[in-house]
């Protein structure tokens, strides 16, 4: 991106030089000008001198507004280009307690508005608004060498416009701040719409999301005909032509007295519109800058959070995990109430524990603890003797490895899925890990085998196939730390039990933390904890439970019963 600099710097020698060509066109027509009216009176006139002349002024002209032009759209690619990396970069930062709070698509939408209207905003400003300002002041500088009367009287018409232009903008702001809350609510409204594409279509409810979104615009453009209104008289009655004809007057008042020549009043026909430039473009700039500021305003929260879970400058990085996680009287809380109080668990190196108890209780929380997207809001979690706050961040991650419920695929092929989290591995690392998770025999059934692209969210794959694909790029990752998250809840006995001889070689020598629902499935683990409202009330092998843990016996009865505990 080092080009950026290059072009900036370039823009201000380029926008001075079109200045330069810019007034000397109407320099060189009262020159020219003057020359033909002594032709009146008979003097020998060089027509050809003169028009060549003038005809180079042209091509200058031409040459230099490229310029300016290539220039000016190089700095805005680069703008744009660095603007989005720089608020992507932001929205990767920012803690998960932000991100499950914005859906992913609208974060995506709000970045891409907000840099596109800041790249809005500083071309306006810097390359129209900045330059056009510092021509019409050079104009005016030399225009008052030509004749100061005529100056004056332009300088002193001007606030009459700047004051008709505020009257303009105040009278239309309300409803453009309408129109643009209207805008972003057809917007959610089409996006919810979209992800919820079976609902919508099994409702039949097409034509009510379109009648619905039809109303939005309604009153969109509704609010929009009293700007356009307010904008056009504005346009047409405005103050320029006014100026102008006051200019037309008192020039020719000039020109007869004979303080002023033909040529000099050709000058300020000329001139009179570079002049006002900045004036006008800011008035048609005006109404947009509410709207630009409003996006900005939206991705702006983005920074105002604070990312709190990262590296410390000081973080370590274990030479050598073994694995023992010990949750010290830990609490947590993600906002209002305390979802975890007072945990204390003591984890052994490839020890396997169940994390059991009804839904709501805390467990998914525990995992979100251990992978640090969350800091524990009182007590430590400790990994082999060290605090977890203390670990760097990204290898820590590297050494856990979560298989959720719904484990979310990119839409690329198996193998890049599969290698997500260990980039570097090569094709049959990616295949025995795959023959590991048992997903290499359906993976090579596949026309396109490890090439396949998966579609959308992994849509193309089955829930159990997905799974054990999860299972398979954790494997290849080989994490001393593996957390379970209702693996295999979403599955029916069948195919569970395909994916069971995955999950075995998994988490095989690791220390695992499973939760699941059918307790069927975590008999065989070394101790089970029982979550209850936010904290655990027995930790203790199967037997030891059935006699301690009247909530632990309940649970095994239920599903015995064949009832799915809740
Ligand atoms: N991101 C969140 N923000 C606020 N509350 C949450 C969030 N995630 C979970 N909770 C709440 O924390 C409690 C524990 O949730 P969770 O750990 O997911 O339970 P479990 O996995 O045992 O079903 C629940 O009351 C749940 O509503
Ligand atoms: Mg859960």
């Amino acid at each position: 991106m080092r080009g950026h600099l290059f072009f900036v710097r370039l823009f201000v020698p380029v926008a001075f030089f079109m200045a330069l060509v810019w007034i000397g066109e109407p320099l060189y027509a009262r020159y020219a000008i003057d020359q033909m009216l002594l032709a009146l009176e008979g003097a020998p006139v060089p027509f050809v001198r003169l028009f060549g002349i003038w005809l180079g002024i042209f091509l200058l002209f031409n040459v230099v507004s490229a310029a300016m032009f290539y220039v000016k759209w190089a700095i805005q690619h680069d703008l744009l280009a660095q603007t989005r990396q720089m608020y992507y970069e932001r929205a990767l930062q920012l803690d998960i307690r932000h991100h499950v709070k914005t859906r992913g698509g609208e974060m995506m939408k709000k970045i891409d508005n907000a840099a596109d209207a800041m790249v809005d905003l500083m071309r306006q400003i810097f390359l129209e608004l900045l330059p056009s300002s510092i021509t019409a002041a050079i104009f005016l500088i030399i225009s008052a060498f030509i004749s100061w009367q005529l100056t004056v009287l332009i300088i002193a018409l001007l606030p009459l416009f700047v004051l008709l232009l505020t009257v303009y903008v105040r009278s239309t702001r309300g409803n453009m701040d309408i129109v643009n809350a209207l805008w972003v609510k057809s917007l959610g409204r089409g996006y919810d719409a979209m992800t919820n594409i079976f609902t919508v279509k099994s409702a039949g409810a097409e034509g009510r999301e379109l009648s619905s979104m039809e109303e939005i615009h309604r009153k969109g453009i509704a609010e929009l005909r009293k700007v356009n209104r307010a904008w056009s008289i504005f346009e047409g009655f405005g103050t320029f032509m006014l100026i102008r004809l006051c200019l037309i007057a008192y020039g020719m008042y000039l020109l007869v007295h004979g303080e002023l020549s033909l040529g000099s009043l050709f000058f300020y026909q000329f001139t009179f519109f570079r002049i006002v430039m900045p004036l006008e473009m800011l008035s048609s700039m005006m109404p947009r800058w509410n709207e630009l500021m409003g996006r900005v305003r939206l991705a702006e929260e983005m920074f105002l959070q604070p990312v709190t879970i990262r590296s410390k400058s000081d973080a370590v990085r274990l030479p050598d995990v073994r694995g023992r996680v010990v949750f010290d009287h830990v609490s947590f809380t993600y906002g209002d109430a305390d979802t975890l109080r007072d945990i204390t668990l003591e984890v052994e190196p490839g020890e396997h524990i169940a994390l059991v108890g009804h839904s709501g209780a805390g467990k998914s929380t525990i995992a979100m603890l251990l992978n640090r997207f969350y800091d524990v809001s009182g007590g430590r979690l400790l990994i082999d003797g060290t605090d977890i706050r203390d670990l760097d961040l990204t290898w820590w991650r590297q050494q856990v490895g979560l298989v959720m419920q719904e484990n979310v695929m990119f839409n690329d092929s198996l193998l890049e899925n599969i290698r997500y989290a260990s980039p570097r591995a090569s094709r049959e690392e990616v295949e025995q890990a795959a023959r590991r998770a048992s997903a290499h025999h359906f993976i090579a059934a596949l026309p396109q085998g490890y090439d396949t692209p998966v579609g959308e969210r992994g849509i193309r794959l089955s829930g159990g196939e997905r799974q054990r694909v999860a299972i398979a790029r954790t494997i290849l990752k080989s994490p001393a730390v593996v957390i379970l998250d209702e693996a295999t809840s979403a599955l029916d006995s069948v195919t569970e039990r395909a994916v069971q001889q995955g999950i075995r070689e998994l988490i095989a020598g690791r220390t695992s933390f499973i939760i699941a629902h059918r307790l069927s499935t975590v008999r065989s683990v070394h101790r089970i904890a029982v979550v209850e409202n936010g904290t655990i009330t027995a930790y203790a092998p199967h037997e030891t439970l059935m006699n301690q843990s009247t909530v632990y016996r309940d649970m095994v009865e239920l599903q015995r019963e064949g009832v799915l505990a809740e």
